[in-house]
Order: C-alpha cells, then sequence, then structure tokens
C-alpha cells in the first residue's frame, strides 16, 4: 500500500524495537482502540490467531510519524481487547541509512502441514507473505534481478510462534513480475493474500494489479512456487488504485451449507458517496478454488464495507474457524493520514469486528459487530419521547451507546457526543427520517484545519423496519464508530475534539422521537 503522494524517508530518527511503557494519555490517544505508541502506523498485515494468540502486524514506519521505511509492526491479544506491544517483525532492510527492502502490506498463515518445508524441530512454520518494495533496484541473493521501485511478492517465516521472523533469501522474491501481459504493471502490483483452500488442496493467493483495477489469482502447493490462474475486475467502484484485497467465505444466513464468498477490496483515491479519499468495498460470490464469481445482485450497485471517510484496508484474520471472520481495519483516510493532529503516533486501527452474512433487502449484505469490553457496570439508561436539544447524564471522552427509537414528528434524531460547553463543539450520530440514512456529521467535532475536506457529514442508507431504528455508536477520544440496525451499515469517522468537551445531549429536530432506549456506559481504557 501506498500514499498516493511521493514519500520522503524519514531516516536516522528514533530507536526502534521494544515499546517501553507510555501513558496513553496524550490528547487524542484512542482509549480502546489500538494504536502503536509512537510513529507512523497504517494498513493491519499479517492478522492470525495461532495458539491462543491474536497477532497484529501492521504497516509501519519506525523512523517518524509520517509514511516512510515501511516494515512490519507487531502486537499481540489473548482476547482482540488489550494488546501488547511487541519488536518490529519485518525491520526494512537497511534502515536507516540506506534501504535496499520495504516490507509492504500482506497476509500470514499457519503452515500446519509444512508444505514450505520451513519447519523444524516440529514446529509449525507461520509463514507471511507480503510485497517487498525495492527502492533501489539490486542483484538479490536468489540471484533475480529488480528494478528500481518495483513491486513483488516474497515470503518470511517464523519458528517462533510469530515472535521472530526470517526472510527467504534463497527464493525472493516469490512472485517476481506480475503475467506478461501486465508486465508495465511492475510498480502497481502489490498486498498479496494468501489462504488455504481445503476443497483444492492448495495454497491461493491473491494480488492486486492497483491501477488496472484487477485482482490476480495464484495457487501453490508449497508457498514458493506460484502458477497464475484467473482474474477479477475491474467491477463496480474503480477509483484510483484498488488495494489490500483479500476473499473469505461466510455462511449466508448461518447456513453451513450456503457458504458464500465475500471479496474486499481498498479503494484510493474513490471512496463511498461523499468521502473524499479512500474506502473500502465488497462482492459477495462464489470461489471454485481458482476463479472468483461475483454474484449477479451483488454487481448491480457498489457495496460499501463501511460509509465513513476513516476505514482503509480491511483485513480478517486467519486460523479461525471457517465460520467465524474478525476483521481490523486501519481507521484514517490517505487524504489526511499524514496530517491528522496526533502526536507522537499516527494512526489507530477500527475496533476488531465480528463478521457474518444475511440477506438484507434481498441482498447478501456483511453484517459487522463491534468487539469491545463487555461492560459490568450499570449502564445510563434513559427513555423518553424527547423534542429539540436534550442534555444527558451521560459524560465523557469515551463511550457505548445503543439508541433505538421510533418515527413520529421529527425530520432527524439522534445523539450529540463530544460536546464543549456552550456546544459550539459537538459530533452528531443520527438518522435522517426523510432520506431514511444514519449519518455522522464532524463539522463541528474539534480541530479540522489540516484538510479541507475533513468537516462534513457522512451518510449511510438504512431502512426502518416498522418505524424502529436502532444504532450503536463507540466514541473514543478521537473517534466515532457507528454501527447501523443489524451491523448492516457502518460509518466510522475520526473527530479531534477539545479534552473538556464531554458532554452529551439527544437531539430531535423539528418534533419528536417517541420510544427512545438510550444505554449507555463510559468505556474504560484498555492499555492500562
Ligand atoms: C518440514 O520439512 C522439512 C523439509 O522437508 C524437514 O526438514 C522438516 O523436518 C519438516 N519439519 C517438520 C516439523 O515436519
Ligand atoms: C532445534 O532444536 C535443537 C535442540 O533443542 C537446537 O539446538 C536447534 O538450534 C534447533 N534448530 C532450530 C532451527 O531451531
Ligand atoms: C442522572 O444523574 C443523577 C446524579 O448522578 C442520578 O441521580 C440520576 O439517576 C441519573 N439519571 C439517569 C437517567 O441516569
Ligand atoms: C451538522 O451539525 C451542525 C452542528 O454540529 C449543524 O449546524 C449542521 O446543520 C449539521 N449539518 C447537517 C447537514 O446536518
Ligand atoms: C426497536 O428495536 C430494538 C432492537 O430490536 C428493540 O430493543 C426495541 O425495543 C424496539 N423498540 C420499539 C419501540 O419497538
Amino acid at each position: 500500500m501506498l500514499p498516493s503522494a511521493g514519500y520522503a524517508l524519514a531516516l536516522g530518527l528514533c530507536a526502534f524495537g521494544a515499546v517501553s511503557a507510555q501513558s496513553y494519555t496524550e490528547l487524542y490517544r484512542p482509549q480502546f482502540h489500538f494504536t502503536p505508541a509512537k510513529n507512523w502506523m497504517n494498513d493491519p498485515n499479517g492478522l492470525i490467531y495461532h495458539n491462543d494468540v491474536y497477532h497484529l502486524f501492521y504497516q509501519y514506519n519506525p523512523g517518524g510519524t509520517t509514511w516512510g521505511a515501511m516494515s512490519w509492526g507487531h502486537a499481540t491479544s489473548k482476547d482482540l481487547i488489550h494488546w501488547e506491544h511487541q519488536p518490529v517483525a519485518l525491520l526494512a532492510r537497511g534502515f536507516p541509512d540506506a534501504i535496499t527492502e520495504m516490507f509492504f502490506s500482506g497476509t500470514a498463515v499457519a503452515d500446519v502441514d509444512n508444505t514450505s518445508g520451513f519447519g523444524t524441530n516440529g514446529s509449525t512454520p507461520l509463514v507471511a507473505m507480503y510485497t517487498s518494495y525495492y527502492p533501489q533496484g539490486q542483484e538479490l541473493p536468489s540471484g533475480k534481478t529488480v528494478a528500481a521501485n518495483q513491486q513483488a511478492q516474497s515470503i518470511a517465516y517464523s519458528l517462533d510462534d510469530g515472535m521472530t521472523w526470517t526472510t527467504y533469501d534463497a527464493g525472493n522474491p516469490v512472485i517476481a513480475e506480475p503475467p506478461a501481459e501486465y508486465a508495465d504493471q511492475i510498480l502497481e502490483f502489490r498486498d498479496p493474500s494468501v489462504f488455504w483452500h481445503q476443497e483444492s488442496g492448495k495454497w491461493v493467493s491473491i494480488v492486486s494489479l492497483a491501477k488496472l483495477h484487477k485482482l490476480l489469482f495464484y495457487t501453490s502447493t508449497d508457498l514458493k512456487t506460484w502458477k497464475f490462474v484467473s482474474e477479477f475486475g475491474p467491477a463496480n467502484a474503480v477509483g484510483g488504485v484498488w488495494e489490500c484485497p483479500s476473499i473469505f467465505p461466510l455462511p449466508l444466513d448461518g447456513d453451513d451449507q450456503n457458504l458464500k464468498w465475500v471479496a474486499q477490496i481498498g479503494l484510493n483515491p474513490g471512496g463511498p458517496p461523499g468521502v473524499t479519499g479512500s474506502g473500502t468495498q465488497y462482492f459477495v460470490g462464489s470461489f471454485d478454488g481458482t476463479s472468483f464469481i461475483a454474484d449477479p445482485e451483488s454487481l448491480e450497485q457498489t457495496n460499501w464495507l463501511d460509509y465513513g471517510p476513516d476505514f482503509y484496508a480491511a483485513l480478517s484474520f486467519s486460523g479461525l474457524p471457517t465460520d467465524e471472520r474478525i476483521d481490523i481495519t486501519w481507521m484514517s483516510n490517505w487524504q489526511y493520514a499524514a496530517a491528522i493532529p496526533t502526536d507522537p503516533w499516527r494512526s489507530s486501527m477500527t475496533v476488531p469486528r465480528k463478521l457474518s452474512l444475511a440477506t438484507v433487502n434481498g441482498i447478501a449484505t456483511v453484517l459487522q459487530q463491534p468487539i469491545v469490553q463487555e461492560q459490568t457496570s450499570t449502564p445510563w439508561r434513559w427513555s423518553s419521547s424527547p423534542a429539540g436539544v436534550t442534555k444527558l447524564n451521560v459524560t465523557g471522552k469515551a463511550l457505548d451507546a445503543t439508541l433505538s427509537f421510533s418515527k413520529s414528528e421529527a425530520t432527524d434524531f439522534g445523539l450529540i457526543v463530544r460536546a464543549s460547553a456552550d456546544m459550539s463543539q459537538q459530533t452528531r450520530i443520527g438518522y435522517d427520517f426523510t432520506t431514511q440514512e444514519l449519518f455522522v456529521n464532524r463539522t463541528s467535532s474539534g480541530e479540522a484545519g489540516f484538510d479541507g475536506s475533513f468537516s462534513s457529514v457522512y451518510y449511510a442508507p438504512l431502512a426502518s423496519n416498522d418505524g424502529n431504528i436502532t444504532f450503536r455508536a463507540l466514541v473514543d477520544w478521537s473517534s466515532v464508530e457507528v454501527f447501523g440496525g443489524d451491523g448492516e451499515v457502518t460509518l466510522t469517522a475520526q473527530i479531534f475534539p477539545s479534552d473538556d468537551s464531554v458532554d452529551a445531549y439527544l437531539f430531535s429536530t423539528d418534533g419528536s422521537t417517541s420510544g427512545v432506549e438510550l444505554r449507555a456506559h463510559q468505556v474504560p481504557s484498555t492499555w492500562n
């Protein structure tokens, strides 16, 4: 994955590796979302659940708070809620002085049958497949020659359950270039997503031809030798580039006999309507071990995985049971990721989201539910039929709130969070009864001067069943994630409010809203 603008290497700055204890209380520091202690982060990489541990790797610049020196940062968790920082897993080769290889995005699998032959001493090799980026071009230890700025697919393995990694220098890159007909795309060929396909008994890897909006499918029996077998795309939204593709099966409507395949793809720029910059779409279809074919209904309109501005490079964990899917997504946007006012880190991940597939309005739709700490404290509860603006007892910078309500007279209804005492600063999370859309309005949310497109309102279609609407909002120190209905639409947006903007209100515009039920509590920090 690449920023759309050029990059500059940040050289010779800080130390890197194991991270010392941090307060995690700086202005805007997320309290229950993953952030690196310091420096730049973008896409999640190599998500894998192995031996009871969740591993989160991520695009990381060990030398600064903007993109550069791309390496794989690493964190582990036992519960997907509390994360422990680990040393950098794959450090840009030559860092910091003369970088000869960066480690761009990719994925990881457990090679339980030792098909790669990397296993020793009875340990299961974990194998990561990633994009090698060679800024200088050079001859490699494998004898292969790569061009300056070339991208190619390589592998690395771990024999200690993911804690340390060895690059496969004898054979890298294992996919040195795209097929001959796409030879001119050698600089736009990236983000391999690898998985085991049980029915065909093969490894499958999907690589993006970013500028051509194509996914190339490869198969292998040993993770080292790859054969190009099919392609998918362009289809639906194309945008500037397609990046970070992945596909996985999910049962439709809980029916294990009816497995569908979901392809999720990042677009940059070219996000959902009203979003400037990045976004993520998905397709539902079938996969036979060779070709992905999207269902006709899935091609009728673009399916957005999230309708907000801060949701890119969604990736799911490998190593979970077939019917269990959990995504983590980069909670930023290339439009302004390098300019957001956080220090000494940049960017956060979304909370992990459990995925399922259900028929909604006749179309197979991905549902998302957040994985957050179960709250033991008694929630604030509130029920009534308010009109106008009503101050709530609920206060705080990190909240988990669920609202349900029914249409009566109002045109808009919802929750105001992170409001200042005079309400000049506020973020609105609400529902427009007229257009039947869920929205997040960050036009007055706080600091926004770093990007001209930031102060906007974002909308997601959400039909009301029997006039009854439900949504859940996760508010953290610098973000809101909203899950509409059963999670068939979500909206994710960063906000940068003042530290003392902690009030919450209900708003009901042009009349009352009936049957309002609110349940909310503060979310404690997961970093202590
Ligand atoms: C994995 O395969 C390699 C190469 O065949 C072999 O040397 C090694 O013993 C195997 N390891 C395990 C754990 O089976
Ligand atoms: C395998 O185990 C032996 C004995 O514990 C150890 O000496 C050797 O270094 C191990 N090899 C690898 C590649 O980890
Ligand atoms: C609001 O706060 C007051 C004071 O803590 C408390 O007595 C009251 O029960 C709260 N109301 C609700 C609806 O939670
Ligand atoms: C967005 O919210 C602000 C107040 O925070 C309000 O003035 C404005 O009208 C809202 N915009 C839309 C389109 O709802
Ligand atoms: C609306 O739906 C939610 C979730 O299904 C439910 O908890 C709530 O009681 C419903 N409210 C009304 C007024 O039907």
